[in-house]
């Protein structure tokens, strides 16, 4: 297990390149297996994610292969149904092949993911929207086992059948398994309240490059006209608009001017606006964001909402920015009621933080102080790399693996803005 040694008090600057999003690469490689044959993917990030999915894949009986950033899977060799327990657990987005399984072969074995770093995330969604399409579904032994037997003279490959569901919640990997399994169940499915977050927009759009019927992609309403198959594709994710805002706080908590290039400026709004409430100058120019730090942060409430509201993605990171405000903000985290992790860590770098249910108030104080820390998910720790950056000597970030699952190559990136980082093993 290795540590992230960050040696505060430098001002970042410079310009920093944004990897392919991980919440993108992952429902696209599961998407995949809805047509036999080679697909490509360019830019996937490699992070211990994306190298869990493909573990996934190849469980599934798919061949993968990187090539640089482009990976090629072929999902041709598949004989599997069975996502297990061991691999699932170490990353919810397992779940992602839930809905190809069962829309391709009419059955799926994937375990449940069981609990999460900051409470219950629940999969009933993922659950119900299949059993909307007409799946029985049930537990056994941890597992989700779910069935649409194909019928015998059926051209798809499953019974699944059309269907109208509303999400009673937005939920992005519900929605995107439900869309997966639609796109090869028979006829019309419609999809209400459906996510619109840029992640699952780009998987509609590789659904349809597949040969889906998909209307009213990047909308909450989707509707889905079931073909019998698809064929496989290329697709180059779309830029880390999580990474690309985690950059741009670094921009900003160290007083410093960075420039995040090839992003999409148009999926930063909401993290650039919270910045701007805090006094930050920036400037859009083609794919790079620029962010010019005015001085000391202003405190400015935040509450976290789905897309295109502000990400809970960049609470964590925006809570650091908070910790030397001037002034007291408010963070609302509205979408996980319990994603705090963070807050007693930076506490024991002199923040002042105090959580209340889903509430963080953060008293800003001139300076920080580096101090041993340990986070438990992939944001958190980022806020407390983030905090480091800013702080007074040396701040030691222990089991940095939430870091790899995220943040593609995150201290040669910090490096070359000038920080002061290194990895070491514990
Ligand atoms: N929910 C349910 N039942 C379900 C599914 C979700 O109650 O079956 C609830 C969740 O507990 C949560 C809300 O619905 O309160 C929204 O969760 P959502 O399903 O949208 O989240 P997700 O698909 O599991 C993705 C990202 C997360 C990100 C959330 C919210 C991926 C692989 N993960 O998770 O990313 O926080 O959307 O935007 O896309 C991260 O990258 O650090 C990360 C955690």
């Amino acid at each position: 297990m290795d540590s992230l040694i960050v040696r505060g008090g430098r001002s970042l600057s410079g310009t920093v390149e944004v990897s392919g999003a991980k919440n993108a690469a992952l429902p696209l490689m599961a998407a995949t297996l809805l047509a036999p044959g080679q697909h490509v993917l360019r830019r996937v990030p490699r992070l211990a994610d994306t190298h869990t999915m493909v573990r996934v894949l190849e469980a599934l009986g798919a061949r993968v292969r990187w090539e640089g950033p482009a990976m090629h899977i072929d999902t041709s060799t598949c004989s599997s149904v069975e996502a297990p327990y061991e691999l699932v657990k170490t990353m919810r987005a397992s779940v992602y092949v839930l809905g190809p399984l069962l829309a391709r072969f009419g059955r799926a074995r994937v375990s449940l993911p069981g609990g999460c770093a900051w409470g219950p995330r629940p999969v009933d969604l993922h659950i119900k929207g299949m059993e909307a399409l007409g799946a029985r579904v049930d537990i056994d032994e941890g597992y989700i086992v779910a069935s649409a037997t194909k019928p015998r003279d059926s051209e798809f490959g499953s019974s699944l059948r059309g269907t109208r569901y509303t999400f009673p919640i937005s939920s992005v990997g519900a929605t995107g398994n439900l869309l997966m399994a639609a796109v090869l169940a028979k006829g019309l499915t419609v999809i209400e309240n459906a996510a619109i977050e840029p992640e699952i927009t780009q998987l509609a759009q590789y659904l349809v490059a597949m040969g889906a019927i998909i209307e009213g992609v990047g909308t909450t309403r989707l509707e889905v006209e079931g073909v019998p198959e698809l064929s496989p594709t290329e697709v180059e994710v779309i830029p880390d608009r999580i990474e690309a805002a985690t950059y741009l706080v670094a921009g900003a908590i160290t007083l410093g001017d960075v420039t995040v290039a090839n992003c999409r400026p148009a999926h930063l709004g909401a993290s650039m606006a919270a910045l701007e409430a805090t006094g930050a100058r920036i400037t859009i120019e083609g794919m790079s964001v620029h962010l010019q730090s005015s001085g000391r942060p202003h405190a400015a409430d935040l509450t976290t909402h789905v897309y295109p509201g502000f990400p809970t993605d960049m609470q964590a990171q925006m809570m650091a920015l908070a910790s030397i405000a001037t002034g007291t903000s408010t963070i609302t985290d509205t979408i996980y009621h319990d994603r705090f992790n963070h807050a007693p860590e930076l506490t024991r770098m002199g923040a002042d933080i105090r959580v209340e249910a889903n509430v963080a108030i953060v008293h800003g104080r001139d300076r920080l102080k580096g101090a041993p820390v340990m986070a438990t998910d992939l944001r958190a720790s980022a806020a407390l790399v983030l905090a480091g950056l800013a702080a007074d000597g040396e701040t030691r970030v222990s089991r940095i693996y939430h870091l790899d699952r995220g943040y593609e190559r995150l201290a040669d990136k910090l490096v070359m803005l000038g920080a002061d980082v290194e990895r070491r093993p514990e």
